[in-house]
């Protein structure tokens, strides 16, 4: 598909690389940015050539935020009659996971789209913050409740109610992110590429087992665990993988 605000490629065996592209916006997230990202990360779940995805912006930004100009003007009638932001974490709903590739800048909603990503990897530069109190809002797609999980009470008030913004090297210590990386869409695509390397449906498993913890209790996600996990026992991929293990050769998934 041909896109005016993002651009779409292929640059590993069974990896999808989604890269943020209105340059002079700073990439700034836009309702039509939103629609062409969904209409990507929705077709490359459904392609089958496609294990992992990778999302990233340039090297001076990921995205600055929700387009302020766009927002500037509307009244609560208008967000609130038009869902205003609802269909911006249709990311979170796709079965492959999705690796964040961070650089720059991760401003409000770059950082809580950043956020919705199965994992992030940022470069030294990244800088992320939740800066909505600046304009008079919070945070709306997600980042009160994401950070606050990801990095606990005391540091999420005080990020959303000063808006200051915080830097790599704290978004590791935090454990917001993996790691810092020095080459980080290269390493990206590197751990998008291990992963698609194994087996689809175990992947994907994983990936829904892991979010499980965000929801519910600890009994009902160590039973939500077990029974994905007997689960597996129906597939190929569970049969060769464990034949391969006994018989000392690699695995031929066939993601089955
Ligand atoms: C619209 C934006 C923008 C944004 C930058 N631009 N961020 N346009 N929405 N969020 C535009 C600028 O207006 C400018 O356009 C051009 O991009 C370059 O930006 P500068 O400010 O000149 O660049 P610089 O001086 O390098 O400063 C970079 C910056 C700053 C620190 C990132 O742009 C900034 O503070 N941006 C806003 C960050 C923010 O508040 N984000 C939260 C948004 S609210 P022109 O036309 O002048 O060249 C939000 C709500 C979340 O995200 C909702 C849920 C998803």
């Amino acid at each position: 598909a041909q896109y005016e605000h993002i651009l779409t490629s292929r640059p590993a065996e069974g990896v999808a690389l989604i890269t943020l592209n209105r340059p002079k916006a700073l990439n700034a997230l836009s309702t039509p940015l939103f629609i062409e990202l969904n209409d990507a990360v929705a077709n490359f779940d459904h392609d089958d050539d496609v294990r992992a995805l990778v999302l990233t912006g340039s090297e001076r930004v990921f995205a600055a935020g929700a387009d302020i100009k766009e927002m500037k003007d509307k009244r609560y009638s208008d967000v609130f009659k038009n869902k205003f932001l609802e269909s911006w974490s249709l990311l979170t709903q796709i079965r492959k996971p999705i690796i964040a590739a961070v650089s720059g800048y991760a401003l409000g909603g770059g950082c809580e789209l950043a956020m919705m990503c199965d994992i992030i990897l940022a470069s030294p530069s990244a800088v992320f913050g939740q800066p909505e109190i600046n304009i008079g809002v919070i945070p709306g797609g997600g980042g009160t409740q994401r950070l606050a999980r990801a990095i606990g009470k005391s540091r999420t008030m005080e990020l959303t109610l000063t808006g200051r913004n915080f830097t790599a090297a704290e978004a590791a210590d935090w454990g917001l992110i993996s790691r810092v990386s020095e080459n980080v869409l290269e390493d990206a695509i590197s751990v998008a590429s291990t992963i698609a390397s194994k087996g689809a449906i175990a992947v994907q498993a994983g990936k829904e087992a892991v979010n499980v913890a965000y929801e519910t209790t600890l009994h009902e996600g160590l039973r939500y665990e077990r029974r994905i996990f007997h689960g597996l026992f129906a597939t190929n991929d569970q049969k060769e993988g464990m034949s391969a293990f006994a018989e000392k050769r690699k695995p031929t998934w066939t993601h089955s």
